[in-house]
């Protein structure tokens, strides 16, 4: 048993601050977002689900998964979001793959990009095709426990308050301007599977809030 109550259970009921944009006279228009998986697909359906709440105000117009027997694929196929297999392993390299998202992206006419566990480290042509329009999320409170197996790393430190970054992505791993931040307490007894577990809760809270942010950073959301 925890010595005590995980308060982010209690959060469940919490409402962002971030309402959906009045459709504003000259109205904006819905974002169109593609995401980027490669594992669960955990993130993406739920920032897909909270799309289509209008929180924020968008559509996943594109699915792009690197693994065909990933999870992702079949939620995509699940809610009905088109999804594009871009295998890195028929890619000749980390340049041309991202060569290859980067028609995708264009071709479906995204204004955001959302890096919901790509398992792949992008190139600076990635980057620097969509400035201030990649978001990625992390699930470490960053700048601590940048890279790989963040949960594992928050184990091993020790650390008694874990998390998950909501962050735009630049040409440093995991070091891009934070967006939204959530903290959990890591409890007595938490395993790899138990701390992931409630980081991944916080995850699917934040990660729509950060997209919403990212879009009115760009002027392509009204303020909430
Ligand atoms: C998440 O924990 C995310 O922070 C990390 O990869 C995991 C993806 O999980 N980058 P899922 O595929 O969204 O379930």
């Amino acid at each position: 048993m925890p010595a005590f109550a995980d308060p982010s259970q209690q959060l469940d009921g919490f409402q962002w601050p971030l309402q959906p944009a009045e459709p504003a006279p000259g109205a904006m228009r819905r974002l169109r977002l593609a995401v980027m998986a490669s594992g669960e697909g955990s993130n993406f359906e739920a920032l897909t689900l909270a799309c289509r709440a209008d929180r924020p105000p968008a559509d996943v117009a594109l699915l792009v998964v690197n693994n065909a027997a990933c999870g992702a694929r079949e939620r995509a196929r699940r809610l009905g979001v088109p999804c594009r297999l871009i295998d890195h392993r028929l890619q000749p390299s980390r340049e041309a793959l991202d060569a290859a998202l980067i028609s995708a992206f264009q071709e479906a006419q995204v204004d955001l990009v959302v890096m919901a566990g790509w398992m792949r480290i992008v190139t600076p042509r990635l980057v620097q095709a969509f400035p201030e329009r990649l978001v990625n999320i992390h699930p470490s409170l960053l700048p601590s426990f940048r890279g790989m197996d963040a949960v594992g790393q928050a184990l091993a430190a020790g650390v008694r308050l874990a998390g998950c970054t909501a962050h735009l992505v630049n040409e440093e791993v995991d070091a891009g301007r934070i967006l939204v931040q959530a903290a959990v307490p890591v409890l007595d007894g938490d395993d790899h599977a138990s701390l992931t577990a409630r980081i991944q809760r916080q995850e699917h809270r934040i990660l729509p809030l950060a997209v919403g942010l990212a879009a009115q950073r760009l002027g392509l959301l009204a303020q909430g």
